[in-house]
């Protein structure tokens, strides 16, 4: 299937017939961005789901993202053009293991990334996405225990930001951000001294990026330690005319977009996730055709997520 004129108008008309808001992350290709209703971090996303009047929402992400949506929105449909596309990061928790970690913190408040599964996010008392995990830790009363999963460099990143010291941090990590490193941006940042770093806080290169600003080896002021979406809002404020970005490289077509005359490299650019990518133009015109796949969590479960993503949410409007 090629991403043609007639293939945007089929998948628009389908996406009519069945009421149906498409939504996509910042990771996508760039095809099922531009085709999309709205393209967005997960936060925005979620926030959006959550407020939409249509029946149906075709989410184009991952997994824990569609899950996220119906979640929210329980009487809604929602379809994931290829359920197979899950989250390495997602993976690197379970809910029994998360249950065990409680038990050895009792009274600890619980706040979990986004990218987990709702049996995760059922034992989860906040979650939090990229833009707003150091403003949901900060909202937590200074005395009371907090287990931060699954993300260990987002969670060092609000571990620095917060100065807290009963914060704990799952080892989970995604093997995209994990796999850009910093021996590999500080080599980039030095080639290009007048360039911007926008880094994700998931990348296993955030420490290092302050590291070398500490040392001043790079400009502190160049080094922005970001969300997809902030980022974007970046890319419109900064004087720089040329920005290195160590993330997922979809990325790069949101923020070429926003700021065409800014030169935005990729820090590594083998840093694609292959589950973000199998949601094809092949696999949105099936998901329109068929109503397929649907995405279904069990009543119990949602519920209990249910509290835990509003507050996500609420906080850091
Ligand atoms: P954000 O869109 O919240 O920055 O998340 C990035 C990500 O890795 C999602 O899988
Ligand atoms: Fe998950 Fe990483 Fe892919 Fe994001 S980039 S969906 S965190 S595997």
């Amino acid at each position: 299937v090629e991403p043609d004129a007639a293939w945007a108008d089929e998948v628009r008309r389908l996406a009519r017939q069945r009421d149906a808001v498409l939504l996509a992350h910042n990771y996508q290709l760039p095809e099922i961005q531009e085709i999309a209703d709205h393209t967005g971090d997960s936060l925005a996303l979620s926030r959006i789901a959550a407020g939409s009047d249509a029946a149906t929402i075709v989410f184009c992400g991952v997994h824990f993202m569609a899950e996220t949506a119906k979640i929210l929105s329980p009487d809604k449909t929602v379809l994931i053009p290829d359920a197979r596309a899950g989250c390495s990061l997602a993976d690197s928790i379970t809910a029994e293991q998360l249950r065990a970690w409680k038990a050895e913190h009792p009274g600890a408040v619980v706040v979990s990334y986004v990218n987990t599964t709702a049996e995760v996010k059922a034992e989860t008392d906040i979650c939090c996405t990229s833009s707003n995990a150091v403003d949901v830790v900060a909202s937590i009363p200074e005395d009371r225990e907090v287990l931060f999963c699954p993300d260990q460099f987002l969670g060092a990143h609000v571990k620095r930001i917060t100065g807290r010291r009963n914060l704990h941090i799952w080892a989970g990590e995604c093997h995209v951000h994990a796999g850009i490193n910093g021996p590999e941006l500080a080599e980039r940042a030095a080639a290009s001294p007048d360039a911007d770093l926008f880094i994700h806080p998931e990348c296993g290169c955030a420490t290092s990026a302050l590291y070398l600003a500490g040392e001043g080896a790079v400009e502190p002021e160049r080094v922005k330690i970001l969300s997809t979406g902030d980022m974007l809002h970046a890319a419109r404020e900064t004087k720089a005319t040329s920005v290195l970005v160590a993330t997922e490289v979809g990325m790069l077509h949101q923020l070429r977009k926003a700021a065409p005359e800014i030169d935005f490299r990729a820090v590594n650019d083998r840093a694609s996730c292959r589950y973000m990518k199998m949601i094809t133009p092949a696999a949105m015109l099936r998901s329109l055709r068929e109503g397929a796949d649907e995405v279904h969590v069990d009543a119990g479960t949602a519920e209990r997520a249910r509290a835990s993503v509003r507050r996500m949410i609420e906080i850091g409007q």
